[in-house]
């Protein structure tokens, strides 16, 4: 049994991951392929639970308990959920994954990023996606997005200040330009059909590159 595909939507908040996520679930299914599209922090119920700690609008906990428990929820999805899936030969379609700690815990929060990683080895194996799909879009864009979307009720991470999540945007940027062969860079301000071919035209290529 060929081994399924694994593919991340990253980025920051309102660039519009989760509507492309389930567009391109939705174009592989019409191919033929066998799909999970499943999301981060949750995808199992309890990955989802703890989300619920991690996204309530209480005080929460502080950095490094906030970073074990992105670890611990990815941790127990990889193992009942995405690993079980890509080895009967389904491809895994995950709205944020790893790179959405190091941006966040690490280049928001401020911790190494070799100690996310090592949380990650720790967890999950260090288990990283085929493909992993940066979508980019201009502050406004987020902005007006996020407005709509939120009505002026986002989750403690969401509602953090400026400063962090342009560290946050910094960051994916950076690991984008680090490592070329695992990223490809999604322009997200267009319309979602524009959004929605450049990743098919990213997904194909790198079936083409694998084959
Ligand atoms: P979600 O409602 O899924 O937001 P979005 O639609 O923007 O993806 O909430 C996920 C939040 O959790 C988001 O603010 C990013 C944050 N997050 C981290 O800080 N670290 C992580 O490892 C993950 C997966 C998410």
């Amino acid at each position: 049994m060929t081994r399924g595909r694994f593919v991340a939507l990253e980025g920051g908040e309102g660039a519009g991951k989760s509507t492309q996520a389930r567009l391109l679930a939705d174009a592989l299914s019409q191919r033929g392929i066998a799909v999970v599209l499943t999301r981060e922090p949750g995808g199992t119920p309890l990955a989802e639970q703890i989300r619920s700690i991690l996204l309530s609008q209480d005080e929460g906990p502080d950095l490094r308990t906030e970073a074990l428990l992105f670890a611990a929820a990815r941790a127990d999805h990889v193992a009942r959920l995405i690993e079980p899936a890509l080895s009967v030969g389904k491809w895994v379609i995950c709205d944020r994954f790893v790179d959405s700690s190091r941006a966040y815990q690490g280049g928001g929060g401020g911790l190494p990023d070799e100690d996310i990683l090592a949380l990650h080895r720790i967890g999950s194996a260090g288990l990283l996606p085929d493909l992993t799909l940066l979508i980019a879009v201009d502050p406004e864009v987020a902005e007006a997005r996020t407005a709509a979307r939120d009505a002026g009720s986002s989750d403690r991470i969401a509602g953090r200040d400026a400063g962090y999540h342009a560290r946050v945007a910094q960051a994916f940027d950076t690991f984008a330009s680090q490592e070329p062969h695992r990223f490809a860079r999604i322009d997200g301000n267009g319309s979602p059909e524009q959004t929605h071919a450049a990743i098919m035209a990213a997904v194909d290529q790198m079936q083409a590159k694998r084959a």
